[in-house]
């Protein structure tokens, strides 16, 4: 599978690329592809900020009428201690806005978070034209 380290901020800038390249290989419209774009930056800046870098491995779905694209972030950063905290609306620890991972969710079709404190933080998120 296609991997992006996330060490840095070019970083996330590429991983975004390489999703709306393989967006568009598949024909995704401009609209879901905007969708997963952003989904992706928001993950990917995630992995960097609060999970102190990690990883983002992506896959074209291919099945037989709808073709999709899952992405999966994975870091050993210092995990979450309550996820349902964090999948809240304005619940932030680096005071920010609190919006990546609710607004994130809505973006996709499948949204999948396991965090272990001390361990690390894994998102998986699949998107379907
Ligand atoms: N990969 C991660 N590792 C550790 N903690 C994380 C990770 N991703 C998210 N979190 C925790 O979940 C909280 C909520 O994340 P979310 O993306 O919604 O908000 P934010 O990043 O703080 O702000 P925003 O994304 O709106 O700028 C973060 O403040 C952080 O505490
Ligand atoms: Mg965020």
């Amino acid at each position: 599978m296609p991997k992006v380290e996330i060490r840095n901020e070019e970083n996330i800038v590429l991983a975004r690329h390489e999703i709306r390249n393989l967006a568009d290989e598949l024909g995704f419209s401009i609209i879901n592809k905007t969708r997963l774009a952003t989904a992706v930056s928001e993950l990917s800046r995630n992995t960097l900020v609060h999970g102190q870098g990690g990883q983002m491995v992506f896959q074209a779905l291919r099945e037989e009428d709808r073709v999709g694209i899952q992405c999966t972030f994975s870091d050993e950063g210092p995990g979450i201690e309550n996820v349902d905290e964090a999948m809240q609306e304005g619940f932030s620890t680096a005071r920010s806005l609190g919006q990546g991972l609710p607004g994130t969710r809505r973006l996709v079709d499948d949204f999948a978070i396991t965090s272990e404190p001390g361990k690390g933080t894994t998102v998986e998120i699949t998107k379907w034209q």
